[in-house]
């Protein structure tokens, strides 16, 4: 009565409010195909993050965690034709599944794939001095959230919205004896955000066909 009734529920949420789309039940096929993990953003929240993206008025997006880029194609749809979303991927093969996935999408003029290490990758994005990110989405390895928020932070204006994906992981966040990296991570960024005067932040449990997790959402005030 627990994972299945929130499965049926999600499945709902989709049939009334979240119309399945060629692109998006594409790009999750291919993902499936090429044996990606099933770990990308449910459709409901792949709705939100296209929404929270339209009404920051978001042109620049950066995604951290492309994976097969379900969640990075919800999002582009949310930009102006000028906009641009710069996404990371550290695996060759899910960086390939997604390229394939964003052109399929017709959104490859928009997304930038950049495959590395994404603690590699930022401080060199920070170089370019490119223009500020209105919307960031953290969906990596967890162990490194604290640098991820950092960096977002940085690469961040007044109005940019900063979001971090499964943040509660099944409540282990609050196990005092869980000392997963990972978990330490989401420890980590609560930390951190808790403290930093120039955002205002708060977080979210979820329930739903990916289990029970959470975002964290960061707006930056000052
Ligand atoms: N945002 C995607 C899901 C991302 S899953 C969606 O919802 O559709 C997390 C992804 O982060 C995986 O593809 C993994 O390979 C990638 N990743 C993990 N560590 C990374 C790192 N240090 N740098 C860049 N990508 C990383
Ligand atoms: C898992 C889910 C995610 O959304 C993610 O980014 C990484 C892992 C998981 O359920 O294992
Ligand atoms: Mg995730």
């Amino acid at each position: 009565m627990t994972q299945k009734l929130w499965t049926a529920v999600d499945d709902y949420i989709n049939q009334q409010v979240v119309p399945s789309d060629l692109a998006l039940d594409a790009a999750l096929a291919a993902c499936a195909e090429a044996e990606l993990p099933a770990i990308s953003v449910t459709p409901s929240q792949g709705k939100l993050l296209q929404m929270l993206a339209l009404l920051v008025n978001a042109r620049n997006i950066l995604e951290i965690g492309t994976l097969g880029g379900y969640s990075t194609i919800w999002m582009a749809r949310a930009l102006p034709g000028d906009g641009r979303l710069i996404t990371m991927e550290f695996d060759p093969k899910h960086a390939q599944v997604a390229s394939d996935n964003i052109a399929n999408a017709g959104l490859e003029n928009m997304v930038e794939v950049r495959e590395g290490n994404a603690l590699e990758l930022l401080p060199e994005l920070a170089a370019e001095g490119l223009e500020a990110f209105d919307l960031t989405f953290i969906d990596a390895d967890k162990c490194n959230n604290l640098q991820y928020f950092e960096w977002a932070l940085r690469l961040s204006r007044k109005g940019s919205l900063i979001i971090v994906d499964n943040v509660v992981r099944d409540g282990r966040v609050i196990d005092a004896e869980d000392s997963d990296a990972d978990i330490q991570g989401i420890r980590s960024l609560f930390k951190r955000m808790a403290t930093e005067p120039r955002v205002l932040c708060t977080a979210q449990q979820t329930v739903g066909s990916k289990g029970y997790d959470g975002f964290a959402i960061a707006l930056v005030t000052g």
